[in-house]
């Protein structure tokens, strides 16, 4: 009935438990960083990954926003859980997993990504991602200038 009436099977709703492919037991892969990079569209052939907090989606079915020349594109391929916190799309230091520093409204926003993918109904997480460890020497990413707020 629901089919019929608004050509879905849960009367519009839609989360994760709608999607068929998350009840499909699925091995999760450890990978690399290198090669979660040849994830990031450049090679239509491979499936278009991004990560979060070190967890990896396949988000193939947003090659629109992902994809090569795209507006986040930036997301592709890596842990950027950064930028997903400082909203920092245009720089490469905020293209990190290092969340030293940040707030903690920045990383409340990291992990509403984080639940965003996680719930979608068409990306799937498909393994975790084995990040190197951040040399606490290392300088903590400067704030970023012109980020971008997010609209609501
Ligand atoms: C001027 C600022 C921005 C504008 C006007 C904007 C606008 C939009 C719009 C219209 C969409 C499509 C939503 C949809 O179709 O459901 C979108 C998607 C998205 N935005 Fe932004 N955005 C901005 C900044 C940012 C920033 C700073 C981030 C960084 C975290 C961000 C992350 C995303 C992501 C990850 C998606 C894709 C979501 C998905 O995969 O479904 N946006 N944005």
């Amino acid at each position: 009935m629901s089919y019929l009436i608004t050509e879905t099977a849960f009367w519009g709703h839609s989360s994760k438990w709608t999607n068929w492919r998350n009840y499909v037991p699925r091995h999760q892969r450890v990978f690399t960083q290198r090669e979660l990079a040849q994830h990031d569209g450049s090679n239509p052939g491979l499936p278009l990954l991004l990560a979060i907090e070190g967890d990896v989606y396949d988000v193939s079915s947003g090659w629109g926003f992902y994809g090569p020349g795209s507006s986040y594109n930036q997301f592709a391929g890596r842990d950027a859980s950064r930028a997903f916190g400082t909203n920092c799309l245009s720089r490469s230091d905020h293209l990190t997993h290092d969340t030293r520093g940040l707030n903690s409204n920045e990383l409340a926003g990291i992990k509403g990504w984080h639940k965003y993918f996680d719930n979608h109904q068409q990306y799937v997480k498909i393994g975790v991602v084995k990040l190197d460890p951040i040399d606490p020497a290392a300088p903590i990413p400067p704030p970023c200038e012109d980020a971008k707020p997010r609209p609501k």
